[in-house]
């Protein structure tokens, strides 16, 4: 499956962001703990949601979409093994380890797969489960963890790791006791998990900050229409997206407060960007100016936008620096966006971009999620046509790409 993309737009008009991925995952992993339906609203399309109710279903558990929500019900949840499959497929699916460890006291699981963005292990999430009391051994690519009685404990992350901030919370809600993380991940998609939580019947505190306290509770009852958040990370793609286009564009359904980390750079760099409520217009006054970019865990600059905005710098006036300080190796869209005349070169974990004039059109791959979205917004206005492969990497993590950018008049076909 490929996008064929006819370059340069200037996109117009208005789009919708739809509900975060990286909080819905979570989320669904959460409803192993509740008894009951639990309802999740406004859920996005995506392969990553699918694959998370695929690992879900041999436990007995069913998910099912009613428009744009989904429905879990556990009733006749069973303890079982995960589809070694399914797990290599997403390296989330590893987040049904705390909630299986919690309700079950005894999981296996394969070592997680997922994006190729580096070794991503999850040495944290393990030892934060064992300092719960949980006995972990990991045999030939599988992870067996046993624990009769969690028990609450102070865990202080070596890095604010997301995923295993997020496992964590969800082993700890019936632990015995109180559980602090400290030095937890202050992502947005944290504090929903939360409050997801919290409606279920768990007593959590201070996600978003960086100690958080679990107390624990006997069980949860799955909440009837939680609507996950709006998704940063699409609205930052898109964003980008209407700043490179030198169009003039309102990105709907947007927590501005969650794009700040992306606006106080754009403004830097001489982009217009208006805020009114849940809406960002955003539209060019002129040329881009270069700056510098370090990717840092919330509220720094988002990782996952490293990608899309090099292009954004790729066509910018003067030379920026851009250092991805989270992941060792999230520079796979570089050698593509060489290939349609962008001047960069990576020394280590930075990379240099001088500005050029404009790029052009060329046949170039997608090599993990981000990287393919900044391949489509570098087909949005490079000269001629761009063909992007391997898109199914960017339909885990955005919906309908195509139709959004056809709507503000961007000549781009999805062509299997
Ligand atoms: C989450 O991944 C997101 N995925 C990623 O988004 C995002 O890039 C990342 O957080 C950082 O913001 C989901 O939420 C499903 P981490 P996660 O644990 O939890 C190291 C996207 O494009 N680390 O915060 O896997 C790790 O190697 C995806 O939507 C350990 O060393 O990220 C990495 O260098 C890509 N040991 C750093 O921490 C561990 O046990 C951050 O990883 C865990 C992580």
């Amino acid at each position: 499956m490929r996008f064929v993309i006819k370059g340069p737009n200037r996109l117009q008009g208005a789009i919708k962001v739809s509900g975060a991925k990286n909080a819905a995952l979570p989320i669904l992993a959460a409803t192993l703990l509740c008894d009951g339906v639990s309802v999740i609203e406004g859920v996005p399309r995506l392969n990553d949601v699918d694959v998370m109710c695929e690992v879900m279903k041999p436990l007995g558990v069913e998910c099912r979409w009613q428009n744009e929500n989904i429905l879990v019900d556990t009733t006749k949840i069973r303890l079982e093994e995960i589809s070694e499959k399914l797990m290599r497929r997403m390296r989330a699916s590893c987040l049904v380890l705390g909630p299986l460890l919690a309700r079950f006291g005894h999981v296996k699981i394969s070592q997680p797969g997922g994006c190729n963005i580096g070794s991503r292990p999850i040495d944290l999430h393990l030892k934060g489960l064992r300092a719960l009391g949980a006995e972990i051994t990991e045999r030939s690519g599988y992870l067996i963890a046993k624990s009769n009685r969690l028990k609450g404990a102070e865990i202080h992350l070596d890095v604010p790791s997301v995923g295993a901030t997020e496992n964590l919370i969800m082993a700890a809600v019936f632990a015995e006791g109180t559980t602090v993380i400290r030095n937890a991940a202050k992502e947005p998609e944290i504090v929903d998990l939360q409050n997801f939580l919290n409606r279920a019947g768990g007593r959590i505190r201070g996600a978003g900050t960086p100690t958080i306290r679990i107390d624990e509770v006997k069980s949860l009852v799955g909440p009837k229409g939680h609507r996950v958040i709006s998704d940063r990370i699409e609205a930052g793609t898109h964003i980008i997206a209407a700043a490179l286009s030198g169009g003039d564009v309102v990105v709907q359904n947007v927590i501005p407060e969650h794009v700040e980390p992306l606006l106080a750079k754009l403004r830097e760099a001489g982009v217009g960007i208006e805020l009114h409520g849940d809406t960002v217009r955003i539209w060019r006054e002129g040329g881009i100016k270069a700056v510098d970019i370090r990717t840092m865990p919330y509220p720094g600059f988002p990782t996952d936008l490293q990608a899309q905005m090099c292009v954004l710098l790729a066509v910018a006036e003067g030379t920026s620096v851009v250092t991805e300080t989270v992941f060792e190796n999230r520079f796979k869209h570089i050698p593509e966006l060489r290939r349609m005349g962008v001047d960069i070169y990576i020394e280590g974990r930075t990379v240099v971009i001088r500005g050029v004039e404009k790029l052009s059109g060329a046949h170039v791959e997608a090599p993990d999620l981000r990287a393919g979205a900044a391949l489509v917004l570098a087909g949005l206005i490079a000269e001629n046509s761009t063909v992007v492969d391997n898109i199914e990497h960017i339909d885990r993590g955005y919906e309908a790409l195509e139709e959004k950018y056809q709507t503000l008049g961007a000549s781009i076909e999805r062509v299997s």
